[in-house]
């Protein structure tokens, strides 16, 4: 944890807990690190999905291209929080009044996910026009990845792309700028350059077979975030250069990237303390104020989320604190289910009650992806830490503006 961050969660009042903690700053440098990385060429997007957070949209708007959201909801947010920024509207299973808000919008991308979806956009364009991408579900091997997207319901099969051209050809106001193709979550940089290779060539065939001029690639997001190595950071560089030769290959076409996670996990702590410790048939377990209904991500990934013991010496109970000593530890929440676990048998040198712990990687699908209703628990307190102008500011609503 930086020397400002650690400053920040030592001095937040017990009331404030738990708490989440967002390191815009170190964000910021991330965020400049990426796009330093990246060629001509690549335009970079933050899907929203990961962090809609809009201290942290309005930080990540000055470096990207632009904004991916996936709803309706998500596109009336970063339209508030950050009105200049262009935005890419995916996601499957578009409504009605989704795609109108999107046309009324303006989005600068329309990412359509199959053949019924386009024909409702014919509908609904009147005199406007839609910059469209066609969402494929490209069959390749991706190997062993976290979570893998092709296959699925997402995008078409390449067969229905064609049908697609058909619909456009009657449908001037509809302008295919290119393809999307995000086909797995949690793939580090040399196999995930292996992809783009593969996606690109295919591209570039499916599209010189029908005389199409292809402008555009999306490869969509799902840059690795390895939670059982922190400092093990997506290889940005290699990334870059890797697409650099890459691009060599396919002159004039731009590729479009839209991580989330990899962009915005590493800025964000879940802080909270030890309520109380105790043995289990032998078994160390520390039960903490808060849990996976305010960060879900260990729960959702399977993971163990790794953390920092922040001790606490002020003790002023009349009884022996409860502790645990160079042992493995259970970390769990206060949900009244076995599956309340946020780290499993971590080994610790000591671990008190009312110590306090800070879960690090937790900036991205950590509470926005939470069950925050389950048991009417209190919502976590939200700060910032930011420049030096204004260090930090704080929030005790449930959504921070
Ligand atoms: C279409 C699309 N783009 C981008 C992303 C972001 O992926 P990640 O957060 O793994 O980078 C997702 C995640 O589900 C997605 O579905």
């Amino acid at each position: 944890m930086r020397r400002p961050t650690y400053d920040l969660v030592t001095g937040l009042p017990d009331d404030d807990l738990p708490a989440y903690v967002y390191d815009l700053p170190a964000l910021r440098e991330h965020v400049r690190t990426i796009r330093a990385a990246l060629p001509e060429r690549v335009e970079l997007l933050y899907a929203a999905k990961a962090n809609s957070d809009p201290r942290v949209l309005r930080t990540l708007a000055a470096h990207v291209h632009g904004f991916e959201v996936a709803s309706g909801g998500e596109l009336g947010h970063v339209r508030a929080h950050a009105p200049d920024v262009p935005i890419a509207f995916g996601g499957p299973g578009k409504t009605r009044q989704e795609l109108t808000r999107a046309l009324d919008a303006g989005v600068e991308r329309l990412h359509i996910e199959s053949e019924h979806e386009l024909l409702l956009l014919t509908t609904l364009l009147g005199d406007r026009t839609a910059d469209v991408l066609l969402r494929v579900n490209l069959p390749v091997d991706v190997g062993q990845v976290a979570l893998t997207m092709g296959g699925g319901p997402f995008g078409m099969d390449p067969a229905q792309l064609d049908r697609c051209l058909e619909v456009m050809a009657s449908a001037p106001g509809v302008r295919l700028r290119g393809l999307h193709l995000h086909l797995a979550s949690g793939l580090q940089a040399q196999p995930q350059l292996a992809l783009v290779d593969k996606i690109l060539t295919w591209a570039g065939n499916w599209a010189g077979h029908r005389g199409t001029n292809l402008t555009e690639v999306n490869i969509g997001g799902g840059m690795g975030v390895d939670y059982a190595h922190p400092p093990r950071v997506y290889d940005w560089a290699a990334f870059g250069a890797g697409l650099r030769r890459i691009l060599t290959r396919h002159p004039g076409l731009t590729l479009r990237i839209e991580p989330g996670r990899s962009v915005t996990a590493y800025c964000g702590w879940y802080v909270t303390e030890v309520l109380d410790i105790k043995f289990s048939r032998g078994h160390a377990f520390a039960v903490l104020r808060g849990g996976t209904h305010h960060l879900r991500t260990p729960a959702a990934k399977q993971h163990d989320q790794p953390f920092e013991v922040i001790p606490d010496d002020v003790w002023l109970r009349p009884w022996n604190r409860p502790e645990v000593r160079d042992e493995p530890v259970t970390l769990v929440g206060q949900l009244c289910t076995p599956k309340d676990v946020l780290a499993s048998r971590i080994m610790v040198e000591r671990l008190r009650v009312g110590d306090r712990v800070a879960f690090a990687m937790a900036g991205a699908y950590a509470w926005n992806i939470s069950h925050h209703a389950f048991l009417m628990h209190p919502h976590p307190t939200f700060h910032h830490l930011d420049d030096v102008a204004a260090p930090v500011t704080s929030t005790h609503a449930h959504q921070p503006s």
